[in-house]
């Protein structure tokens, strides 16, 4: 497999997609200045957002124990502010409520710490103010979520599932037990009020908007494939989405002038697991149609756009402009997260990252060429490391997504939409290796950060830490 890196010309490049035998436009130039494509306001509604680079919602594993954000989380959230994308979609998943952490040090939205989140917020938008002179033309969202199936509130070692539904295949891996109760439809209309009541306190914060997470195998994501639950919440589309409905029209009512916006999986597969030699494969499932991938076509590993299509009809329904187009889940990372190498425990990539990216890129415009009265945030990109801006500029050039979203590159190189659109040249050192560090450190129990590129992370014992863990364990090789 050729990493990305050592392609250096565009006829190399196209060379390369043409063997893998993917189709994923780039333009070989990238433009600069104001009027260059990036650059280019988008108007949403009353506001303009300055250019078309989004920051992608990104934890630390790293507030305290009651939810408050650390000096770690203000860093992170500083460095989104100066790196001048002017959407922040969601800057983290906080926790509604205190069952639904994913992880004791995840963000939690409450009376105690909104004060907290707030000065985050504040911190994010004087970065900005201090870099790039204004701030009237950036939007800064808050993630809000419920960790369901993946909640461990306590103890990363201990999972604490909240479930919807029994699933054949991901109950054992996440610690589902014939003990683990259902979430009842009561209980549902409780955790609506959850989260109405945290968007009150986000708009009370200062945030434009919030993204009620329907993505990467959380609770949200969770409703949209209850297929065999009974009741009010499972079954029919109209039942999935219904938990979706009732938390918007609560929060139209309750905090009028807040923005919502919606991050979706819109295409799911079967879970995946190391095979014999590391190697990414899917989980045997032995069911003739596999239900339970919202976006999939039955088979498990193919791709259905009917329900994300009516997904997309409900939210201009639900007049949500906003939404961010991400996949999968954490049992299958390489549909969210491509990449070159695979994080500690996890399983060696099954495709060439780029087929990955292409897949994310194409779904996105498809989405888009269906229903362009929506603003999309496209998601995946950081894999393409030094050719990230030229496939960018083509997808917001060409309509592809209105709105390119930066992930693991905003956290080793802040300043990289920064240089992109001055059109400096990219600082080789800081570009994301998509090494997996950022997510072998908190699969471990340790805070989150590009161990690999910033000297602030190097700096910390957790580097140590995390450089034996790495050499303890049998780490996949890439081939
Ligand atoms: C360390 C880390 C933390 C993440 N945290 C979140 C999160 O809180 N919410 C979310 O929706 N996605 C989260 N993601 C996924 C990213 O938003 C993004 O979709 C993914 O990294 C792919 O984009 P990229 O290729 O630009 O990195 C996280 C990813 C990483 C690497
Ligand atoms: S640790 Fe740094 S280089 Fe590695 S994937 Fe994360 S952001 Fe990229």
């Amino acid at each position: 497999m050729r990493n990305v890196a050592t392609i250096k010309t565009a006829s190399e490049l196209r060379a390369h997609l043409d063997a893998l035998g993917i189709s994923l436009p780039f333009d070989d130039t990238v433009q600069s200045g104001p009027d260059s494509p990036l650059a280019r306001p988008y108007v949403l509604g009353d506001r303009a957002i300055g250019n078309r680079f989004a920051v992608l919602p990104m934890e630390g594993w790293d507030s305290t124990a009651d939810g408050r954000p650390s000096e770690l989380t203000r860093r992170r959230w500083q460095r989104f502010g100066s790196s001048g994308a002017k959407l922040i979609f969601g800057g983290e998943a906080a926790a509604v409520r205190p069952d639904g952490k994913g992880s004791p040090s995840q963000l939690l939205i409450s009376d105690e710490t909104i004060g907290e989140i707030a000065e985050l917020r504040a911190a994010l938008v004087r970065a900005h103010q201090e870099y790039w002179d204004t701030s009237s033309d950036l939007l800064v969202g808050l993630q809000l979520t419920h960790s369901g199936r993946v909640s461990k509130p306590h103890d990363m070692k201990r999972p604490e599932p909240v479930i919807l539904y029994s699933h054949p295949l991901l109950d054992q891996r996440f610690g589902v037990t014939a003990d683990t109760p259902v979430l009842t439809d009561d209980e549902i209309a409780g955790l609506v009020e959850d989260f109405i009541r945290a968007a009150v306190l986000a708009q009370r914060a200062g945030f434009d908007f919030v993204d009620v997470k329907h993505c990467h195998g959380y609770l949200g994501h969770e409703f949209l494939s209850a297929v065999d639950r009974p009741g009010r919440y499972g079954g029919s589309f109209e039942n999935r989405t219904r938990f979706l409905r009732e938390i918007v029209t609560g929060i139209q009512a309750e905090a009028p002038g807040l923005d919502i916006a919606v991050r979706l999986s819109a295409f799911d597969f079967l879970p995946f697991q190391g095979g014999a030699d590391g190697r990414g494969e899917p989980v045997p499932f032995d069911g003739k149609s596999y239900p339970y991938a919202f976006g999939g076509d039955g088979t498990g590993l193919g791709i259905d756009l009917a329900e994300p299509l009516a997904f997309l009809d409900l939210l201009t329904e639900l007049k949500i402009k906003l939404v961010c187009i991400s996949a999968g889940a954490a049992y299958n990372i390489h549909l969210m997260r491509p990449a070159f190498l695979p994080p500690l425990e996890g399983y060696r990539t099954p495709e060439d990252p780029l087929i990955g990216v292409a897949r994310l890129v194409s779904v996105t415009a498809e989405l888009k060429r269906q229903r362009p009265d929506l603003v999309y945030v496209g998601s995946g990109y950081s894999c393409l490391q030094q050719w990230l801006p030229h496939v960018a500029q083509h997808v917001v050039s060409d309509g592809m997504a209105d709105l390119v979203g930066i992930g693991r590159m905003c956290l080793c190189y802040p300043g990289f939409v920064a240089d992109v659109l001055a059109g400096r040249a990219l600082n080789r050192r800081l570009i994301c290796r998509t090494c997996g560090d950022c997510s072998s450190a908190p699969r471990n129990d340790m805070v989150s950060g590009c161990y690999t590129l910033d000297a602030f992370y190097r700096n910390r014992p957790e580097y140590r830490q995390l450089r034996q863990l790495k050499s303890q364990k049998q780490r996949p090789q890439s081939p």
